[in-house]
């Protein structure tokens, strides 16, 4: 488990100050996958410095599994960043080394014995479905082979995190798709605590457990996957499930309203329910339904002609479970 507690880190540029991180808090409970998603400027590299000790956080404090690291002496840095498995965007591995060497590397730093890293090595191989290419170079790997090089390594020293920074970004949706399964497939097994930093919002919905929103530094908002989604006016809400297309511009006088639900209501006949009950004529705009952190939500835009009374056509949905949002009069 990984606790992160009013994380703050102001540069100096000059006479200006940047403040990086403004007072960033999380937790994320053993075997769970949380995503951090932010726009460019967000705060997330510098998060990422913050979290393997290349950068000393301004104030606020960074635990794994009860141990500080923030605050740790230069001595003690090398045994508390193995707390940590890095997995880069490029895997940024050593061209001159074999797959098993880049992956012997961070245990030969350490000082392991030669007979056990030899072990380990071919355990992480198995582990990642690499052990054909244990004696291959990178430049006879393919982009997502080499990313499984990157995780093999980064779990070398039996991280209690695995730390993700945009670890598909460079890759095809397909080999995107099967290393996100390999990162699952790790949590699974090793039951390790896994950080997915990325701007890709079909990461956090094929991978994560739950997610926050990072913006100028804060977290704005944050959440299990299938709480954030129901919050019809939440940002990552929008981004997670998006209605397609543009507005209508030529709709006849009415109002337009966005309807979102989950779980068994997403089966039920909302519409027509609608439609039935106020006796009234209910066009959908646009809609999506998708599966969203283990249920099943459902994102429509309906539009109801002059005369219909809103507020009661509000709350028998309300009353129904389902959130509403009135678009416009
Ligand atoms: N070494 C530094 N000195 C001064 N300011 C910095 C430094 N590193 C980052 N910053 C500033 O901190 C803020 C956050 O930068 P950061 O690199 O963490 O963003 P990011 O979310 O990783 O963006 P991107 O998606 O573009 O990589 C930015 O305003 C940036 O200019
Ligand atoms: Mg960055």
């Amino acid at each position: 488990m990984i606790t992160i507690t009013d994380l703050r880190k102001v540069y100096r540029q000059g006479s200006r100050e940047v403040v990086a991180l403004d007072g960033v808090s999380l937790s994320v409970a053993k075997g769970h996958i949380h995503g951090i998603i932010g726009h460019s400027g967000a705060g997330k590299s510098t998060l990422v410095r913050c979290l393997t000790l290349l950068d000393r956080p301004t104030s606020g404090s960074v635990s794994v599994d009860g141990r500080e690291l923030a605050g740790v002496s230069d001595r003690e840095l090398l045994s508390a960043r193995r707390k940590i498995g890095m997995v880069f965007q490029h895997a940024n591995l050593f061209d001159s080394r074999t797959t098993a060497e880049n992956v012997a590397y961070p245990l030969e730093l350490l000082g392991t014995k030669r007979s056990k890293i030899k072990d380990k090595v071919s355990n992480l191989l198995d582990l990642v479905g690499l052990t054909q290419f244990a004696n291959a170079y990178p430049s006879q790997l393919s982009g997502g082979q080499k990313q499984r090089v990157g995780i093999a390594r980064a779990l070398a020293t039996d991280p209690d995190v695995l730390l993700c920074d945009e670890p598909t970004s460079a890759l095809d949706p397909k080999t995107t798709d099967e290393i996100l399964e390999l990162i699952k497939d790790v949590r699974d097994r090793l039951e390790i605590t896994v950080l997915i930093i990325t701007h890709e919002m079909g990461v956090v919905k094929k991978a994560c457990n739950s997610v926050s929103l990072l913006e100028a530094g804060k977290i704005v908002e944050h959440g299990p996957i299938s709480e954030v989604v129901a919050d019809i006016d939440g940002r990552l809400s929008h981004a997670l499930l998006p209605l397609p297309g543009e507005m209508p511009q030529d709709l006849p006088p009415g109002t337009i309203m966005d309807l979102l639900y989950s779980g068994a209501d997403a089966v039920h006949p909302v519409i027509s329910t609608l439609a039935r009950q106020f006796d009234i004529d209910v066009n959908v705009l646009a809609g999506s339904v998708e599966d969203l952190g283990g249920a099943q939500f459902a994102h429509l835009r309906i539009h109801l002609p002059v005369g219909v009374d809103i507020d009661a056509v509000t709350a028998h949905l309300t009353a129904s479970g389902i959130a509403v949002s009135v678009k416009e009069a």
